[in-house]
């Protein structure tokens, strides 16, 4: 099952898409998961409704998401096998194709600012910081460090303690790991502004009982978010399958090349999903928010859900699961 929907521009400039994971969220879940997005939109709205342009827009809705607990990501963020929370974060402007991101930092609350500070410092030698010397970079330019325990949610640690008497095998491809039933998220955010610049974030806390040290593909350009002058775009689900798949990457040059976003994005969730499969043999899922150079653009899974929500200049903000 693939859902989509094309977003029309209503007129004005300003647009902004994002997400908050695509799985099989329970139902309880869904009031929080909604406010979790609102908030996060109209930090990202009231930025661009201020003239602030799309970067600005992208790292305030994420830093929301990161900071509420709710999402996969920040101090929500799923455990890692050792049970420590491991986050992964990337950033990027579509007018500059200037990116930064953070891979496996423990002891940072929001990751996306600390890679839109690479993003802004980068002499281009460096956008990619890990672990530690990504935790070492930020204290030395004024970012505090917390405890890396200060990150993990009584929510996350039962989960770890129920997941780790119910599973046998650790890894990301697990079929009860992979197939949907477990946060596998991120959080993201497109944006466009009203001088026309496209942004797209992405941040998460990776899946549930992974290897510490995994990679996954939210901080890596071309996978888990991407944005040029034709399109700004942000994934979520399974990052190994996303890597594989370049899913943000593809889609983005689907829209540049022509394509209509929704087809685009329905299309490359088909492929993921048509050839790279768990061991169980069902086949990889996850979701996307696209934006174009006009502010048209859409959102596509293949999961029962995706927390999502938009606004563009003209319309009126919209929040579903
Ligand atoms: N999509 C998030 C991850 O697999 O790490």
């Amino acid at each position: 099952m693939l859902f989509s929907e094309a977003i029309e521009r209503p007129g004005g400039e300003a647009a902004v898409l994002l997400h908050g994971g695509a799985w099989d969220i329970p139902p309880d879940q869904h009031e929080d998961h909604l406010a979790g997005l609102r908030e996060a939109l109209d930090c990202a709205r009231g930025i661009l409704e201020k003239d602030g342009c799309a970067l600005d827009s992208v790292a305030a809705a994420v830093e929301s998401m990161e900071s509420s607990g709710i999402f996969d990501a920040g101090c929500g963020g799923v455990l890692n096998l050792e049970g420590e929370v491991e986050l992964d974060c990337g950033i990027m402007c579509g007018r500059t194709l200037d990116y930064g991101a953070v891979v496996g930092v423990k002891r940072i609350e929001n990751p996306v600012l600390l890679a839109r500070f690479i993003l802004e410092k980068s002499d281009g030698s460096a956008r990619i910081l890990t672990c530690e010397g990504a935790e070492k970079f930020a204290g030395s330019n004024g970012f505090s460090l917390v405890d890396k325990a200060d990150l993990v949610s009584e929510r996350e640690r039962s989960r770890y303690s129920e997941l780790r008497e119910r599973m046998e095998g650790y890894h990301t491809s697990h079929p009860f790991l992979s197939s949907g039933k477990q946060p596998r998220g991120t959080v993201g955010c497109v944006a466009r502004d009203r001088s026309g610049a496209l942004a797209a974030a992405t941040s998460t806390g990776g899946t549930p009982l992974r290897p510490a040290g995994r990679v996954g593909d939210s901080a890596l350009p071309g996978s888990g978010y991407y944005a040029s002058g034709s399109a700004a775009c942000s994934a979520t689900g399974w990052g190994e399958a996303i890597i594989a798949s370049l899913l943000a990457g593809r889609s983005v040059d689907g829209v540049g090349v022509g394509g209509a976003p929704a087809e685009v994005l329905s299309d490359v969730l088909e492929q993921m999903q048509a050839s790279i499969r768990n061991e169980d043999g069902q086949g990889a899922t996850g979701g996307l928010i696209l934006l174009d150079s006009e502010g048209a653009g859409a959102w596509a899974f293949s999961t029962p859900h995706m927390a999502r929500a938009g606004w563009a200049e003209g319309g009126q903000s919209w929040a579903a699961v």
